[in-house]
């Protein structure tokens, strides 16, 4: 019984953070949330002093497929016409077309803007897998098989097609993972975009996102990475024809800020479908207000096959629809949230939306009070895991 009870006060203390895993790990977990931490700050404390956005354009680029209608005709061309440092707030705008290349914009040209002319009207697309060779002479990896690649802050994309055309990869095959975005910078928004590939097609890497009436569409790990994201309105489509995955979130501990709320969302396709895999031991994301289609496994969550997980990710629902939505299959280390657990996922305060997002600009009083609503809300998360642990020192 004492055993059993030690047991148990070892993986809560593991959740509170004291962790009893092996110094190599603990090592590997603080170098990734130190990483995190640089990432984060960097540009807010270097290069970009202020934390606010910028909307109010200084400059704007026609690219058109017709060379009459535009300066470029091809995206990364009027990319590489910036400065290298760029500060102050670019339109980039599409004409209709299937642009054939492959985009990357450099972590020093903040403020970009690329407006297509329509969602399904303006196309980028390119075909890289992760095991093609690169220039270098290696694969490119995950991260190098993005047809388009945002590494700079305050990006913005309104109605644009990002596509990886890979083919479908057979399941169980090695390297055939296919990004079509990857973001990995922070305050980037998305509204009125589509994302098209199989496995791995959306890299929400690092980072606070925002995605807003988006369509999404993938087979395995769909949406992936550890960024700090909120997708509301957004179409959720699996192409998968056996088992696939929608996310897999990789927070790495306990104190990374990260995770992906879903809010007002609606999931369809074929395969079955989980909600999410733990990439990551500890894992976040929450589905609230949102439909969910018959292919939702009732299990909902998988563990990546690791036990151990299941006590350190969080995966939640809160109010979902639709046949596949039934919380009576889910597995029992995932939640069905209270309206107070779920508040801090729900509202754009989990992105700090109301600091940099395009349509609220300015600090406003909902700031104020989201902000205070996240302090609160962890600071009673704490209060609870310290009174767990204090209950079971006693009880020992
Ligand atoms: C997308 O394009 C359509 C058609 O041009 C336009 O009506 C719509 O307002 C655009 N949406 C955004 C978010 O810019
Ligand atoms: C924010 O908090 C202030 C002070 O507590 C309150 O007066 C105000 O009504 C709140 N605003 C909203 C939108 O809840």
């Amino acid at each position: 019984m004492r055993i059993l009870k030690l047991f148990w006060l070892i993986l809560v203390l593991q959740r509170v953070g004291y962790s009893s895993t092996s110094p190599h790990e603990l090592e590997t977990v603080e170098e990734a949330y130190l990483n995190w931490v640089k990432q984060m700050g960097s540009y807010r404390h270097s290069l970009f002093q202020r934390p606010m956005n910028k909307f109010h354009p200084c400059k704007t680029i026609k690219v058109n497929k017709n060379p009459r209608f535009g300066a470029f005709s091809s995206v990364q061309k009027a990319i590489n016409s910036l400065p290298v440092v760029n500060n102050c707030r670019v339109i980039i705008s599409l004409g209709p077309g299937i642009y054939r290349e492959k985009v990357e914009i450099p972590n020093t040209m903040a403020y970009i803007t690329l407006e297509g002319s329509g969602l399904d009207t303006t196309v980028i697309e390119w075909d890289d897998t992760a095991d093609r060779l690169g220039q270098s002479g290696r694969p490119l990896g995950t991260f190098g098989s993005a047809t388009f690649a945002v590494n700079s802050p305050y990006f913005i994309a309104k109605n644009v097609t990002f596509k990886n055309k890979a083919p479908s990869p057979p399941s169980g095959a090695l390297g055939k993972q296919a990004v079509a975005l990857r973001v990995s910078a922070d305050r980037a928004a998305f509204i009125s975009c589509k994302f098209i590939g199989s496995q791995d097609t959306l890299y929400d890497h690092i980072g606070r996102h925002y995605f807003e009436n988006c369509y999404i569409e993938g087979s395995v790990d769909f949406i992936f990475g550890n960024g700090l994201s909120l997708y509301r309105g957004c179409h959720l489509h699996a192409t998968g024809n056996s088992y696939g995955a929608l996310t897999a979130q990789k927070r790495g501990n306990f104190l990374q800020e990260t995770g992906f709320s879903f809010v007002k969302c609606k999931v369809t396709g074929s395969g079955a479908l989980y909600l999410g895999r733990a990439w990551g031991t500890f894992s976040r994301v929450v589905f609230a207000f949102t439909y969910m289609d018959k292919i939702v496994t009732p299990k909902g969550w998988y563990d990546w096959g690791d036990k151990n997980r299941d006590m350190t990710v969080f995966y939640g629902q809160y109010k979902c629809m639709g046949p596949g939505a039934g919380f009576e299959g889910r597995v029992s280390w995932s939640r069905e949230l209270t309206p107070q657990e779920a508040r801090p996922f729900i509202s754009l305060g989990f992105i700090n939306g109301y600091e940099w997002l395009p349509k609220f600009g300015r600090k406003s009083t909902l700031q104020v009070n989201e902000t205070r609503q996240l302090f609160k809300e962890k600071e009673r998360q704490q209060r609870i895991r310290k009174e767990q642990v204090k209950l079971l020192i006693e009880t020992l």
